[in-house]
């Protein structure tokens, strides 16, 4: 399929989210919490929209960067982190959650920072991510037993020079 459009989540998009996730058992209020917290610049979030909607008003996955992880293997070496990444039933295995990733490494990158974290639980119900991670070059730095996280790490090329 043609490549999903990914952008800054803007406050009209909470509804937006809502819309598709509800299904989901979301709450409105996480992503309202989500929207302030990008407001202070502790968290960006970046949504997917279809290819084919030309309004960008359907919102098909989304996915945070927090710029300070509260896993400390992340947090002690200043990495970010990429959490809470979803793309919705229908539209998975189409590129849209390697999309979200791809498009988090560029923002990272250009903050200058030279490595990107991801975690993922060790459970059959994460199986799908648990493929994914590894495929998109990161490479599993840690564990957390309580809470049975896998915890993985890319490095990152610098931000961008021109383009010829
Ligand atoms: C993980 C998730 C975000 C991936 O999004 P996506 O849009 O399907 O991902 P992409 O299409 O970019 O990547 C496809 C790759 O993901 C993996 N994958 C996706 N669906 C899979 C499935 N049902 N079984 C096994 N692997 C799967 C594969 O590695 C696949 O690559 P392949 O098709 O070459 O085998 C999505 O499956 C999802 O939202 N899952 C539920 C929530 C979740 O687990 N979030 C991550 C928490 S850490």
């Amino acid at each position: 399929m043609n490549a999903p459009t990914i952008r800054q989540m803007t406050e009209t998009d909470i509804d937006a989210i809502m819309a598709t996730f509800a299904v989901w058992n979301k709450t409105r209020g996480q992503y309202a919490g989500y929207f302030k917290e990008q407001q202070r610049d502790q968290r960006v979030v970046l949504v997917a929209v279809a290819p084919d909607d030309r309004e960008a008003h359907a919102v098909i996955g989304y996915g945070c960067v927090v710029w300070r992880s509260k896993y400390a293997g992340f947090h002690e070496r200043n990495v970010p982190e990429i959490v809470d990444l979803n793309v919705i039933t229908a539209h998975q295995r189409q590129g849209v959650g390697s999309a979200l990733i791809a498009a988090a490494e560029w923002l990272v990158a250009g903050r200058g920072f030279t490595q990107i974290g991801i975690s993922v639980e060790q459970s059959p119900e994460y199986a799908a991510a648990q493929r994914l991670y590894p495929q998109l070059g990161y490479t599993p730095v840690g564990c957390t037993a309580h809470n049975n996280q896998l915890h993985l790490i890319k490095a990152l090329a610098p931000p961008h020079t021109a383009r010829s």
